[in-house]
């Protein structure tokens, strides 16, 4: 038993992670429930849902409580992150702090249900955070100096980007085009071009094993199966990289133009040094092939990719727990120039 303990948490579209105080990311699961309609009672949590996806009985809905990083389900999202609290083994306290991560640009109704979320789950005290800002304090960037960073997070639900200076959010934009985007123009392009149906797990094994934003050097292949859309029967194809980066065209222009959007629309002392400094890019769907060479050539500016860019976000949040004075100016602060 402990007096009063601090926690991190990252409520991701794909994935949880919370980070205990003195302990680093004690949690790191799928954010996905399976719920039996029958009996009305949650049957598997994170990983062990994950794997039900697609393969349910009619009385098993498997669901993913965020979407676009956002609370779409508000019961299940509180039983998953009690869930998760629990699992991680995280000791009882008297009271707890909690400092969770969360999309630029949300509405403050949003903002209230994580807040609300997390009281359910235990805090007593909950501070949010733009996930940007934490993003750049677990790529370990020194945001408090005269000089701008522009950070990048592809994530599955959403694609957050922000130009940070002297402590905050200069000026910030949010798509709805991320890892998920991506895995339903695959399933659309195999049905459309190949006659095949698939599901989501089999896009996501695609998109990993062959998807590129721009050319390879070697050529990459994946066998996949499905259902044939004419004659209903299962088929074996085989996806080429080639094929991959063409059905990713479209998305991955809809991230490139918005990161010119907003590149255009800030200060130039800032673009400056920008420029400068280069682009930070974290988040799962950083790690496409290519992506960060891509991003670069449409910018003109050097894009870096940061060290583990999937623990990213938690681990900025972990910065803030344990050096809490120091940082607590940057926590329930949510005005800054939004382009949509
Ligand atoms: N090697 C890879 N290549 C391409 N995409 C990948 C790779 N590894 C993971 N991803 C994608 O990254 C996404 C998950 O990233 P991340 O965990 O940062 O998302 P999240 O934080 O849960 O979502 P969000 O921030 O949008 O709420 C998924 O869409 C996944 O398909
Ligand atoms: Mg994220």
């Amino acid at each position: 038993m402990i007096l009063k303990k601090h926690i991190g948490i990252d409520l991701g579209t794909d994935t949880t992670q919370i980070y205990l105080n003195k302990n680093g990311v004690v949690v790191n699961e799928p954010s996905v429930i399976a719920f039996n309609n029958r009996t009305n009672r949650i049957v598997a949590y994170g990983d062990h849902a994950k794997t039900m996806r697609s393969r349910t009985p009619a009385h098993v809905t498997v669901s993913r409580p965020i979407i676009h990083g956002v609370i779409a389900d508000f019961d299940m999202a509180r039983e998953m992150t009690q869930h998760f609290l629990k699992d991680g083994h995280i000791p009882w306290s008297w009271s707890t702090r909690m400092i969770v991560s969360v999309p630029t640009n949300l509405t403050e109704v949003e903002r209230k249900s994580v807040e609300d979320l997390l009281k359910e789950s235990g805090a007593n005290e909950v501070h949010l955070v733009e996930q940007p800002l934490v993003a750049a304090l677990g790529s370990q960037l020194d945001i408090h100096q005269p000089t701008a960073y522009l950070v990048v997070d592809i994530g599955a639900g959403t694609t957050d980007m922000a130009i940070i200076s002297m402590n905050g959010i200069v000026v910030s934009k949010r798509l709805e085009v991320a890892g998920d985007f991506l895995n339903s123009e695959i399933i659309r392009s195999v049905r459309d071009e190949l006659k095949l149906s698939i599901g989501e797990p089999t896009a996501e094994d695609i998109k990993i094993a062959v998807g590129a934003a721009i050319p390879q050097s070697e050529r990459l292949e994946v066998q996949i199966r499905g259902r044939d859309v004419v004659s209903g029967l299962p088929r074996e194809i085989v996806v080429k990289d080639t094929q991959v980066r063409l059905w990713l065209g479209r998305p991955l222009r809809l991230i490139h133009e918005g990161l010119k959007d907003l590149i255009e629309a800030s200060p130039p002392e800032l673009v400056g040094d920008v420029h400068k400094n280069g682009v930070y890019m974290c988040g799962g769907g950083s790690m496409l092939r290519g992506v960060d060479q891509m991003l670069q050539k449409e910018t003109g500016v050097e894009v870096k990719l940061v060290d583990d860019p999937l623990t990213c976000v938690v681990r900025g949040t972990g910065v803030v727990v344990e050096n809490f004075d120091k940082y607590s100016h940057l926590l329930d602060n949510f005005s800054n120039l939004k382009l949509g």
